[in-house]
């Protein structure tokens, strides 16, 4: 039989609640996820950084920005589009998630994916995108690239943080942007 499908709201508390790792000790608050409970397109970056944890909300700070501008260039706007995250809390410093944490973390984006139940899920960098297609095959290769994983159609883009330190990211970017917008045109 199917599992029933938790509601957000429910997921929500649950996170805020959680202190499966370390990670709970350094934060001000969880990022649960922010936009569209039914939205076609679930976004999945790493983790919040220092802006995300202070506001809640997933992808304010300069990360955010490039999000929102790249976001247009496929005819999406964040009321669209739902946003989460590999981890619901803040590494500190911003270091990379351990493989520890995203063990016990993800039981949560499982869920929300499950109830969110999204056509498209879009990964952003290696994490996300290691975690949803159960790879170790690099953003370099993966990025643009349409894939499988079960019935929810993968596409793997860079983290929009790329661009921010290296600026011919930008381009692999917007040309990924624009072709997402082309693919929710077409299938
Ligand atoms: N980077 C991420 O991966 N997620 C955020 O929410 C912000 C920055």
């Amino acid at each position: 039989m199917k599992k029933p499908q938790i509601p957000l709201d429910e997921l929500r508390a649950q996170v805020e609640a959680c202190h499966a790792c370390p990670l709970a000790d350094g934060r001000t608050q969880t990022v649960f996820g922010d936009g569209n409970p039914n939205a076609r397109v679930l976004f999945v970056g790493e983790a919040p950084g220092k802006n995300e944890d202070l506001q809640g909300v997933p992808f304010v700070g300069k990360a955010g920005q490039n999000l929102n501008a790249l976001l247009e260039i496929a005819g999406l706007n964040r009321e669209d589009v739902f946003i989460a995250n590999v981890l619901k809390c803040r590494p500190p410093g911003n270091r990379d998630p351990r493989p520890e944490e995203i063990q016990v973390c993800t039981p949560f984006l499982r869920e929300q994916t499950r109830t969110i139940d999204p056509e498209f899920i879009v990964t952003l960098g290696n994490f996300a995108t290691k975690f949803i297609l159960k790879t170790e095959v690099g953003i370099t290769r993966l990025h643009g690239t349409l894939k499988m994983a079960g019935r929810f159609k993968v596409f793997p883009i860079y983290h929009p943080a790329a661009a921010i330190y290296d600026r011919s990211k930008w381009e692999a970017l917007e040309q990924d942007f624009a072709y997402l917008g082309e693919l929710l045109k077409r299938e």
